[in-house]
């Protein structure tokens, strides 16, 4: 049965990505696993989020941090057994929390059954046909089939030992599916129940725009036609389910006519807002985003989503700390100075913001805790193929996925149990020490604090989440909207002091209120207008 109410909860809900190598380290080998995820379950349902997404937990070489996937119906050793998974599934329900996996269905790891035995059979054979192999130019075959280029650099041709090519969008580890292949489609489709019917909630779809193409007549990989067919069964079968689960979509399309294409009825629930995470910290460019967001969902009757980060992109601390504050992959550079303690006081601003906007909110783990980017890690330990094959000009994105500290004054910060062998695979700044659970839990003025007070302001007053907002009047350099007669938030991006609307109380603001009552510069308040 379809689940199209506008109680739905995926409308509204406060989601919390699981960055599962990064987020607890139940063993002790210095890799997050679903041991560290189940214990820390009460943490989450503390924090008060309604749902966990977890990024690829496949058996993969990890070639780009499981986005690589072997197996689409296993999890990797490294993280625990399928029993596990299950036992997760059922925790995190008894805890009120619902769970999204993440299926990556453009390509899979070069270690996948298929791709091996496509690398084993001839050219032309079924098994290649369910990849892109195709021969080479030149006399030879010796040059690539298209001058296409990957998104992380480099061609996106890789050649085999008999001298074919292959596609992919990806690292080279990552061949693409042709996905105009029924099997791959049947397959797909397989892989979606067999996690549906394990309790999963929803779906968070990798790389959801760029199935459909043919990389011999089109360099365009985007949004080719075709791609809602596959999401329009998708959707039969996820309103299978009762109630129905959700599908999620890594849709990152400039057009936002053709993003909200990927939101009708009979498609995908959500997608992320990557346009509002992309813009920078000025409030006309916030604005504008806000306002077309609104305006691209309302013919699907989508609920919109606000998302500040994930596992690809620079944590905003930092990104608001420096002179230029949007996020754009293009322009990631090493050395941007950034001014940590102003970009903090933005995130927390930012943070007030963008979970008091109308539809779901995503978080990413570690935002709550105001964690930076680290920007200082060793070359060698780098492992994102963004930074290698870019040669390193692109500083890649390891520094947003540094294992979370948990509590204590050293590393790990309690990421690994006491008697650990193994050290976090991705070192710890030192500071991080001050920034843990446990350093914040409790402490007035805290970032924590701050994510936990708003998401349980969030939850309780039935004016967040889903629903309509209005622009109140404001300065120009102020976002001011109400969601209903009572509640309106405030955000100063200017330099010079705010002053709030007529109200009856300040529900929470991010940062304390001058003497005087107006908001200062880089701050944000929730009040109950009078
Ligand atoms: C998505 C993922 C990213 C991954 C890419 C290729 O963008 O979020 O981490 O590298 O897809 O699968």
């Amino acid at each position: 049965m379809a689940d199209q109410t506008h109680q739905a909860w995926w409308r509204s809900a406060a989601i919390y990505q699981v960055y599962l190598r990064s987020f607890a380290d139940g063993n002790g080998d210095g890799v997050g696993d679903l041991a560290g995820l189940r214990s820390r379950l009460p943490y989450l349902a503390g924090l008060g989020i309604d749902a966990i997404w977890i990024v690829p937990w496949y058996p993969s070489p990890l070639a780009d941090g499981g986005y690589d996937v072997a197996d689409f119906r296993a999890i990797d050793p490294i993280f625990g057994t399928l029993a596990e998974a299950e036992k997760l599934i059922e925790e995190a329900h008894a805890a009120g929390i619902r769970v999204i996996c993440d299926i990556v269905p453009n390509h899979c790891s070069d270690q996948h059954a298929w791709f091996q035995k496509a690398l084993a059979a001839p050219s032309g054979s079924p098994e290649r046909d369910l990849f892109w192999f195709r021969k080479g130019r030149g006399e030879h075959g010796e040059l690539p089939p298209t001058d296409l280029q990957s998104i992380f650099g480099g061609p996106a041709w890789t050649r085999v030992a008999d001298g074919e090519w292959y596609l992919h969008l990806f690292a080279p580890e990552q061949p693409d599916f042709n996905w105009d292949h029924p099997a791959v489609r049947a397959e797909f489709e397989d892989i979606l129940r067999f996690w549906l019917d394990r309790g999963i909630d929803g779906i968070r779809i990798d790389s959801a725009a760029v199935l459909i193409k043919d990389p011999l007549v089109s360099d365009t990989y985007e949004d080719n036609d075709g791609i809602h067919e596959v999401y329009q069964s998708w959707r039969r079968i996820a309103d299978t389910y009762s109630p129905s689960r959700a599908l999620i979509g890594e849709v990152w399309l400039p057009d936002h006519e053709a993003f909200a294409r990927y939101l009708r009825p009979d498609e995908l629930h959500t997608a992320f807002n990557f346009a509002f995470l992309g813009a920078p910290w000025e409030a006309d460019k916030l604005r504008y985003e806000i306002d077309m967001t609104l305006e691209v969902h309302a013919p699907v009757a989508a609920p919109a989503t606000w998302v500040l980060s994930n596992h690809d992109v620079t944590r905003e601390v930092t990104r608001f700390g420096r002179e230029v504050t949007n996020f754009a992959f293009a322009d990631k550079r090493r050395d941007v100075p950034s001014d940590l303690a102003l970009g903090t006081r933005r995130a927390r601003a930012a943070a007030l913001l963008t979970m008091s906007l109308p539809g779901a909110y995503y978080l990413y783990q570690g935002e709550e805790l105001g964690l930076e980017e680290v920007e200082d890690l060793d070359d060698a330990l780098r492992e994102d193929p963004m930074f290698h094959r870019s040669g390193g000009v692109d500083p890649g994105r390891d520094g947003c996925r540094v294992p979370l500290p948990w509590s204590g004054s050293t590393a790990p910060f309690g990421f690994s149990p006491s008697d650990a062998t193994g050290t976090p695979w991705l070192p710890q700044p030192a500071h991080w020490a001050e920034l843990s659970v446990a350093a914040q839990q409790g402490v007035q003025g805290s970032f924590l604090e701050l994510y936990c007070e708003a998401l349980r302001i969030r939850r309780e007053d039935p004016a967040l989440g889903d629903g309509p907002m209005r622009w109140l009047e404001s300065e120009p350099h102020v976002l001011a909207f109400a969601r209903d007669d009572s509640f309106a938030n405030v955000t100063n991006l200017g330099t010079e002091a705010a002053v709030l609307p007529p109200h009856r109380e300040v529900l929470l603001s991010s940062v304390p209120l001058n003497e005087d009552g107006t908001l200062p510069p880089d701050a944000s308040a929730w009040i109950r207008l009078a």
